[in-house]
């Protein structure tokens, strides 16, 4: 049989990363950092490299997913990579008629919104995605020791595409259904629990680092909806995941009020948007997780002085928390000018 390559699972962090040691808490130099949405638009060499390839069609493409990936590790020196995917790849593996329209998002072709619907859901087997495994496993060795981030969407998120059939700013139908039929509402969200654990485990068991569950539109729903119809199933997806010892980072966008309830989730580190400074984050969380975020992605189109005090202010704001990894509150918006993020790279990495 043919010796084990030092970058098979087994290889997973001889040495741990300062992504993994910064989540436990321990002592670190300086924070780790990397950006949400960092591979993408708003770099001319990815814009190069998906004309003619749908969206979709590049996530199932191994020599694409892989390039793509490493092109912000390249160019900005980021401290972790993230797997260039996105949250609706398992959705479409699993058999769900569903499209990223450009400058869109999601596009649902029928919508779920009654019990037949979800009945009908099909489910998603790690036999679907053998391209998902190979694409990780490809990345872990020419990683050569940088942490891949695996990640999936979180049931509610996930949920608020299918039901509303594509992008939605009050998930007016979303929240109807949950509170007008919460047997279907559940028998939903514990599907999609189960496609986003076998999408993570699928990458921990190809070697990703670390993972990150984005539950992006949480921030809609009270704390008391939050905990009565999405808690639950967001901790089946981490139960799912718990023998692996690796970072398990929970985020949305204007979840202040959740902050503490998403860290019940399971988590392991809590992504915080630019609302909530990151030491009144770590307050209301309590406990001893670490925290991740916080420079709006808006200011990255503001003059320098401006950026070089918000990221001082953060990397403080970060140190009177357990654990900090440094990153923006939502993704990088595509009209950013990626020498900004290349910028903020080498300041928190001088800090
Ligand atoms: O660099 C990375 O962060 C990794 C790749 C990644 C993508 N999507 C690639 C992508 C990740 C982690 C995601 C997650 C994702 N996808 C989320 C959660 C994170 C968040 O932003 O809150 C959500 C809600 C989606 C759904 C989705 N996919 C949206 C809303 C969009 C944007 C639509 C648009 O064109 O503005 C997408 C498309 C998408 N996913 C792009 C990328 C790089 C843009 C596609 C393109 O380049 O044409």
């Amino acid at each position: 049989s043919s010796p084990t390559p030092a970058c098979s699972p087994d290889g997973r962090d001889p040495a741990p990363s300062l992504l993994v040691r910064a989540a436990r808490g321990e002592q670190v130099a300086h924070p780790p950092v990397w950006f949400m949405r960092q591979a993408g638009r708003s770099l001319p060499e990815y814009r190069a490299l998906r004309v003619g390839t749908g969206m979709l069609e590049s996530c199932r493409t191994p020599d694409l997913v892989t390039e793509i990936t490493l092109q912000p590790v390249r160019r900005h020196g980021v401290d972790a990579a993230i797997f260039f995917s996105d949250i609706v790849v398992p959705l479409q593996a699993a058999g769900i008629d569903i499209e990223i329209v450009a400058g869109v998002g999601p596009v649902v072709a029928s919508p779920v919104r009654s019990a037949a619907d979800v009945e009908a859901m099909p489910r998603l087997s790690a036999e679907q995605i053998p391209d998902i495994t190979e694409s990780v496993q490809r990345l872990v060795c020419e990683l050569d020791g940088v942490p891949l981030i695996g990640f999936a969407g979180a049931p509610y998120t996930l949920a608020s595409y299918l039901i509303e059939g594509g992008p939605s700013k009050d998930h007016a139908r979303t929240k109807a259904l949950m509170h007008s039929d919460p047997a279907t509402w559940h028998r939903l969200l514990s599907t999609l629990a189960d496609i986003s654990a076998t999408f993570l485990l699928t990458q921990l068991a190809a070697g990703a680092s670390a993972v990150q569950l984005f539950d992006s539109w949480a921030g809609g729903l009270s704390e008391a909806d939050y905990r009565a119809f999405v808690l639950p199933h967001s901790q089946d997806v981490f139960a799912a995941i718990a023998d692996y010892d690796v970072p398990k980072i929970h985020f949305g966008v204007g979840t202040g009020e959740l902050l503490a309830a998403m860290r019940d989730a399971g988590a392991s580190v809590v992504g915080v948007d630019w609302r909530t400074p990151l030491d009144e984050a770590a307050r209301r969380i309590g406990g001893t997780v670490a925290v991740q975020g916080n420079l709006d992605p808006a200011l990255l189109f503001a003059d320098w002085h401006v950026v070089e005090r918000e990221v001082r202010r953060i990397v403080s704001e970060g140190r009177r928390a357990p654990g900090h990894i440094f990153n923006l509150g939502h993704g990088v918006l595509p009209d950013t000018d990626p020498e900004m993020l290349t910028r903020v790279v080498e300041l928190v990495h001088s800090l």
